[in-house]
């Protein structure tokens, strides 16, 4: 089927981006600066005025995955025997293009994505940090040999390769970052690609996918495939398939795993990157202002669609009313509505589906009457506005709701190990706010839950390339952390050499 994009590859406009790697407070959550801000705004509508409206993308046919893997397979010898330099280089000429566009970026981001303009300019930020930070640990890791000094008497090394042809499957919520995350850090260490974007999301992979070529990626390492989850599954399934990256549901991260287990074959590595039910623990030492600001950011921006995002929040109840009350103040300050002017806070939600399925989940728990807090949002469009839910045992969210939706819990003091032992429960393990000025409790929390990334008396999203690896553990996925110093290993096979001298 055909399906038609938001707008077309016109008017690359160059301005400056909020920039540095290592300057988490320019890049993450806590958004741009308000003069930047309005500047880029007008450059960002500059270019979305300019550009028409519709893009066929064609998705592939299920007899074109075969095609697809089999020439990225041909390409495999001549790309894994590139030098790690040039396959550096090529990912900072593309972290540069990235740089340059980033007014088209954001606009497609404002449009396909429906996302708000700070969520635009993070997640241009962040793919380009994501080339920029595996290409500097791909120089360290691929291109020397390792000497292993020993007994022996022989000269040993220990030398990093790619496996083959990558799979690398993402999903709609980063379009832009993860995707070319998943595919950087693939190319990086020696693996050929076919890449498989969302189906929600396909002009933004194809625009990425046509920079990293005119990046100097060539167009034999690296291959698109647009399609939904049956697409998917073909290229997982594939013979020639030597390893998959896959971010999106726990659900399809299980069915993945199961179709690499049925395959006959070498073994095929699955690095899974999935969601997680995210907590957030506040007791009654927490400043309530900060703990309110957190709250929201970390529940309700992106409108909730975040991997990160805060789901269930475990108040100390000697203090809940209060907080509850202050959270939904600050929540009722939020705008929601158009993703293209640059006072919106909250845009709409990716699609009909995913507010069909918020609007449900909203109805079930208004008529179960655990409202603490309904916002209102635009009658018109994909819009979710932001609920505050109470509910009287965490066990009662056992699925991962991926919208701008906050349920809370209260605990007693001496109730902290049963809150611990129900996030425990739930399996997943991704992301964990902390807010509390007592350092044992922290230490407590952070030393008896397995969860990926804590934030300790801030809010919980946005984690930062090379800064705050980002991954999780259990149903949340597999590991190694996408943007930390251990990511790139696992995309690559170890050859040891031993030379009898
Ligand atoms: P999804 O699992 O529905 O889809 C993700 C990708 O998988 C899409 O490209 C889809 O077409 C493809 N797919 C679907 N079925 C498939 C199959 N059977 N075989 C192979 N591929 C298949 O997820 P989504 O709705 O796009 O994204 C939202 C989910 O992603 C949430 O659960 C969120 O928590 C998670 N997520 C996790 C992270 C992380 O880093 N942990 C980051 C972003 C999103
Ligand atoms: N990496 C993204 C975040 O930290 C999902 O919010």
């Amino acid at each position: 089927a055909d399906i038609i994009g938001n707008a077309d590859n016109a008017g690359h406009t160059t301005i400056p981006l909020p920039r540095d790697l290592f300057q988490p407070e320019r890049v993450n959550s806590r958004g741009i600066e308000f003069g930047e801000r309005a500047a880029l705004n007008r450059l960002v509508a500059d270019v979305a005025t300019k550009q028409t409206l519709t893009l066929t993308v064609k998705h592939s046919a299920p007899e074109d995955v075969d095609r697809i893997v089999s020439l990225a397979r041909d390409g495999f010898p001549s790309w894994s025997r590139t030098p790690a330099a040039m396959r550096a280089a090529a990912l900072e000429r593309a972290a540069d293009l990235l740089e340059q566009r980033s007014a088209h970026f954001i606009a497609l981001l404002q449009r396909e994505g429906g996302k708000t303009l700070d969520d635009s300019v993070s997640e241009v930020r962040e793919a380009a940090d994501f080339c920029r930070y595996y290409a500097a640990q791909g120089r360290k890791l691929f291109d020397n040999a390792q000497p292993m000094p020993g007994p022996t008497g022989e000269r040993n090394t220990l030398r990093l390769r790619g496996r083959g042809v990558f799979a690398a499957i993402s999903p709609w919520n980063f379009p832009l970052a993860i995707f070319t995350g998943q595919i950087t850090a693939a190319l990086m260490a020696g693996n050929t690609v076919a890449a498989k974007p969302a189906e929600q999301t396909p002009q933004i992979a194809a625009e990425a996918v046509r920079l990293l070529h005119e990046a100097g990626i060539p167009e034999t390492a690296l291959h698109l495939i647009q399609g939904d989850g049956p697409i998917g599954a073909a290229l997982v399934a594939h013979r020639d398939i030597a390893g998959v990256v896959f971010t999106g549901s726990t659900v399809v991260a299980r069915s993945i795993n199961r179709s690499l287990a049925a395959k006959d074959g070498p073994i095929v590595p699955l690095i899974a990157e999935t969601g997680g039910i995210n907590a957030m623990i506040a007791d009654a030492t927490a400043l309530p202002e900060q703990v309110a600001d957190d709250v929201v950011t970390s529940a309700f921006r992106s409108a909730g669609q975040r991997c990160s995002a805060l789901r269930l929040l475990f108040v100390q109840d000697d203090v809940a009313d209060r907080m509850i009350e202050m959270i939904a103040g600050a929540a009722r300050e939020l705008r929601i509505g158009d993703p293209s002017d640059p006072a919106t806070h909250v845009g709409p939600v990716i699609d009909r589906e995913a507010k069909q399925q918020l609007d449900a989940h909203i109805a079930r728990m208004t008529r179960e009457g655990r409202v603490r807090f309904a916002g209102q949002a635009p009658a018109s469009g994909n819009f979710v506005a932001p609920h505050i839910f109470e509910l009287a045992d965490a066990r009662q969210l056992s699925e991962e709701v991926f919208g701008p939706i906050l349920h809370v819990v209260r605990y007693r003091a001496s109730g902290l190990d049963a809150v611990l032992q129900a996030i425990d429960d739930s399996g997943y393990g991704l992301t964990l706010g902390i807010h509390s000025r007592i350092d044992d409790t922290i230490e407590v929390i952070v030393d008896r839950l397995q969860v990926g990334n804590v934030y300790v008396n801030r809010n919980m999203i946005g984690a930062v390339v090379g800064v705050q690896p980002f991954g999780g553990h259990g149903l949340s996925g597999t590991g190694p952390k996408a943007g930390g110093p251990n990511y790139l290993t696992r995309f690559a096979t170890e050859q040891t050499v031993t030379v009898n001298t």
